[in-house]
């Protein structure tokens, strides 16, 4: 028996990266998965079919209240109902570093509109159907670099730090519907974005590498795990709380 069998979960940024690595591993514990992203996520939706599972893309911008309000439609009319949403897309790999005196204030704004107003959008839209049904499971993505205060990314650090206090402010809001909310800040992990960038150069993984108690490089499987445990019910009564993954850099 697989642990997620009849449930239904939305995957937001999971046409690539560690989205996809979220939404595969859900399927395989038998969720139906909703692909969310404003990029082309056929493929990851196409490989969980070919793999027997159930899969919809919905192509959807999460910091658009309609988008995320018709995602969410599509999802009730194709499966019925929504039980885990993941709060993943962000705007970070594109993001050009540098010294936060160079960040225009478009640019910190647009971060905060996707990183921050989209992860509530999202929670705002399921938040309806799971109340109502009396449960549900809200997982969001946040970063290590949060607690690192990491330089010269200023706007995406200040909307992962924000992603944490909403975390906890959703987690006391929606207890009383029997609705968990929890975060995963993962460490650097070489996904399709970061592997793209050459911000991220060979000297910088490595530096953060040795950071980490375990030192290798983080996979984006390396946090599917801690993704199906906060949507498992073994995870019942754990609501409000950011799990670091991340080889053991921060710890908390
Ligand atoms: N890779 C890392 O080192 C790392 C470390 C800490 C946290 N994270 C977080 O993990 C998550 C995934 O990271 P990744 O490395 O796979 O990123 P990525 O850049 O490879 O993928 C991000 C995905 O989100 C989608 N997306 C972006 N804006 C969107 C929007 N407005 N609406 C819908 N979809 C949108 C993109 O199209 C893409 O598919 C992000 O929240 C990121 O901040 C990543």
């Amino acid at each position: 028996m697989t642990r997620l069998a009849n449930k239904v979960a939305i995957v937001t940024g999971a046409a690539q990266g560690i989205g996809a690595a979220f939404a595969h591993g859900l399927a395989k514990e038998g969720a139906k998965i909703v692909v969310a992203d404003w990029g082309d996520g056929t493929e990851t939706a196409n490989s969980i079919i070919r793999a027997n599972g159930a899969a919809l893309y919905v192509k959807t911008d999460v910091s658009s209240a309609s988008d995320v309000k018709a995602m969410v439609a599509a999802t009730l009319d194709k499966f019925g109902s929504v039980d885990i949403l993941v709060n993943n897309a962000a705007i970070f790999s594109k993001i050009k570093a540098r010294h936060f005196t160079q960040i225009s204030s478009e640019e910190f704004d647009q971060v905060m509109a996707v990183n921050v107003r989209g992860t509530f959008e999202c929670a705002k839209a399921v938040s309806e159907t799971m109340m109502k049904q009396g449960h549900g499971k809200i997982i969001n993505i946040s970063s290590g670099t949060a607690f690192k205060g990491s330089p010269n990314l200023m706007h995406y650090v200040t909307s992962k730090g924000a992603v944490i206090a909403l975390t906890r402010c959703l987690a006391r809001e929606l207890g009383d519907y029997n609705v968990t909310v929890n975060a995963i800040a993962p460490g650097l992990t070489m996904s399709d974005g970061v592997l793209s960038q050459p911000d991220f150069s060979e000297a910088y993984i490595e530096s953060n590498l040795n950071a980490r108690a375990l030192k290798r490089r983080q996979m984006p499987s390396d946090l599917v795990g801690a993704c199906v445990f906060l949507a498992s019910p073994e995870s019942d009564f754990i609501t409000g709380q950011t799990i670091a993954v991340d080889g053991g850099n921060v710890m908390h």
